[in-house]
């Protein structure tokens, strides 16, 4: 005799739903958005099959477009000409830089909307690094002030949360007192704190063209062996003022997600990284895997991991399948 059934918990649809532990909705969703300069140009980002880079006007219509989907979290990285780089990534805090206008005008024309920033220097460093070079080395302290400038200049554009992405040592607590100094007190911060030396990040580096000029970025992030680390990374951010946790990427990382939220109280983020979303399309566009049945299952693995939102380049087609 059979006592225990556990089929009986699948027995139809109705009773699959009832028990069902874990539910994506479109509020799991922060969308990245990669912004040109120009006017009126879309370009689908080649390693990324249905993402675009969009000049500001076409950008303020694809939020339109999400806004209508139920999609309310935004993070823009900008793409830049080689003429605005240099190797202390000055651009970045220019208050009338093309990233600051667009933090700007989203806000502008969506303020219900959480627009979330990046803080780093790649897009904006002739070195392609995140931190400042100096004899082949990336120098952490000297790296702060730009850093700290840099968040600055996005809160005072509206951002509503700071998002540094560098892994430099130390920068939650110098952004936070910047801020804070600033009055910016209520602008939240979104730490990438278990941010993995990952090659996951390759469609992003082409569709910002910011991979680096030498080297690797090995000295910053995290060695993909190590989930200690990541609880160290963790505490100090946590420490330091930050107010959401970020594990990166996503999937190779689903036990970085849930050692984190067993550990901590704050809410922990993912990013679904570009090669993450590259890997799929590639596949559903051979016919070997299919897209939408996939997707869905890939981000929900994300939130049963333990995560509250996903940084993900789904999220659009996400929220349409949602929203059906
Ligand atoms: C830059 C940054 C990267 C990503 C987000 N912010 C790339 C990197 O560290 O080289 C990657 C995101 C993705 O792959 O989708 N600091």
């Amino acid at each position: 005799m059979l006592t225990r059934r556990p089929r009986r918990n699948r027995k139809s649809a109705g009773v699959r739903q009832m028990v069902q532990e874990t539910q994506l909705t479109v509020d799991d969703f922060i969308f990245p958005l990669f912004l040109i300069e120009g006017e009126n140009k879309k370009e689908e980002v080649s390693s990324m099959p249905g993402i675009y880079r969009y000049t500001l006007d076409l950008l303020l219509e694809e939020v339109g477009e999400c806004v209508a989907l139920g999609i309310n979290a935004y993070c823009i990285f900008p793409s830049l000409g080689e003429d605005k780089k240099d190797s202390l990534a000055t651009e970045g805090s220019n208050p009338e830089g093309i990233y600051q206008i667009a933090l700007r005008s989203i806000k502008e024309k969506y303020p219900d909307t959480v627009v979330m920033t990046d803080v780093a220097m790649d897009p904006y460093s002739s070195d392609g690094h995140d931190g400042i070079v100096k004899e082949g080395k990336i120098v952490n302290d000297e790296t702060l002030e730009v850093l700290g400038k840099m968040a600055l200049a996005q809160a005072a554009a509206g951002a509503d949360i700071i998002g540094p992405s560098d892994m430099m040592d130390g920068r939650i607590g110098y952004i936070r007192e910047v801020l804070d100094d600033n009055g910016y007190t209520d602008v939240s911060i979104m730490s990438y704190s278990a941010k993995y030396a990952s090659a996951f990040y390759g469609p992003f580096r082409d569709a910002l063209d910011s991979a680096p000029k030498f080297g690797d970025k090995k000295t910053y992030q995290m060695d993909p062996a190590n989930v200690k680390e990541a609880l160290i990374e963790a505490e100090l951010d946590y420490v330091e003022g930050a107010d959401f946790l970020m594990v990166k990427p996503a999937l190779s990382y689903l036990d970085v997600i849930k050692t984190l939220a067993d550990n901590f109280d704050v809410p922990i983020t993912a990013y679904n990284v570009s090669g993450e979303y590259a890997m799929l399309k590639a596949a559903a566009q051979n016919g070997w895997l299919e897209n939408d049945k996939t997707m869905l299952e890939m981000l929900l693995s994300i939130k049963r991991a333990g995560a509250s939102a996903i940084l993900t380049y789904f999220a659009k087609e996400a929220a349409v399948l949602l929203n059906k």
